[in-house]
């Protein structure tokens, strides 16, 4: 079998002394859209920074396409949740998406001196060319979404981490966004998106990760979102999933976690 673009198992890990995931174990393969899922504070973020390796693990190993993140980073597009960036500092739009062509920040004028064509391709594809010579600092939020998608699809990731990528898009970009993002899954890439849209996960993504600290479930959106996991992972919050069959007895391929430890959904 092929090594899995993604290999996480038994990830423990946090900030300073805060444990903020427990023994999360669960794989990615290429040519998947993937979807993390859960509540606010359940660690979806942390599982991303984890994969990009801002985040060491405290025990368990991470392996992207088999080897420590930090070998895989040039693999890697990533673009951090919305609140996480700060744009306080004068650098162009353009500077900012040919930053995603280096593995290593370098000098300012180096970045003046790359190919032109790549990092204008990359703007095309978010909408955002007019914007090029702008400074990132003045845009919408919604166009500082654009510019940083760009950013981490101008090398054309094998692995593209998504941290809550619509949070201000408007409807077009979403729309276009999740067309480009099955696209490139369809082109053999792995896609990972976290993201609080669980009804959209459930029709267009392949699989989900669905996590509360633990993980609760993960495999195909089919078998890994049923209202038993849902409820497993959002508690007493009621969601409901149009399309879902509440009514399965059985189901394959997927597999909860509960206490864990690994059990069979029989109801
Ligand atoms: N920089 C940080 N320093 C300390 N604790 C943090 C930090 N970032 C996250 N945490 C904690 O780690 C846990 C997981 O946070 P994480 O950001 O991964 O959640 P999330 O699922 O992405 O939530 P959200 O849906 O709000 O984005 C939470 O308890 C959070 O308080
Ligand atoms: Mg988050």
């Amino acid at each position: 079998m092929d090594t899995p673009a993604v290999e996480v198992t038994g990830l423990t890990t946090g900030y300073r002394n805060h444990l903020a995931i427990e023994d999360i174990t669960f794989t990615a393969a290429s040519g998947r859209l993937v979807g993390v899922l859960g509540p606010n504070g359940s660690g979806k973020s942390t599982i991303l920074k984890s994969l990009i390796g801002l985040l060491p693990p405290w025990y368990g190993t991470v392996r992207v396409f088999g080897q420590p993140p930090g070998r895989a980073r040039n693999r890697m597009g990533y673009v951090p949740q919305a609140e996480e960036v700060d744009w306080d500092f004068p650098v162009s739009v353009r500077d900012v998406v040919a930053m995603g062509l280096y593995e290593r920040k370098l000098g300012l004028d180096r970045f003046r001196r790359v190919k032109e064509a790549p990092i204008i391709h990359a703007l095309e594809r978010m909408g955002a060319a007019q914007l090029a010579n702008r400074q990132v600092g003045e845009l919408s939020g919604g166009q500082q979404r654009r510019v940083l998608l760009a950013r981490a699809l101008v090398r054309d990731p094998d692995l593209v981490l998504l941290d809550e990528p619509a949070a201000g898009l408007d409807a077009t970009a979403e729309a276009e966004l999740l067309r480009l993002l099955r696209t490139m899954a369809d082109e053999g890439k792995c896609v990972m998106v976290a993201t609080h849209d669980i009804q959209g996960v459930y029709d267009t993504f392949d699989d989900a990760v669905l996590v509360n600290r633990h993980l609760v479930s993960t495999g195909p959106v089919r078998a890994s979102l049923t209202d038993h996991s849902l409820h497993q992972a959002f508690g007493r919050q009621l969601i409901t999933l149009q399309g879902i069959d509440h009514h399965e007895h059985h189901v394959e391929q997927s597999h909860e976690v509960r206490g864990g430890q690994e059990h069979e959904r029989t109801r």
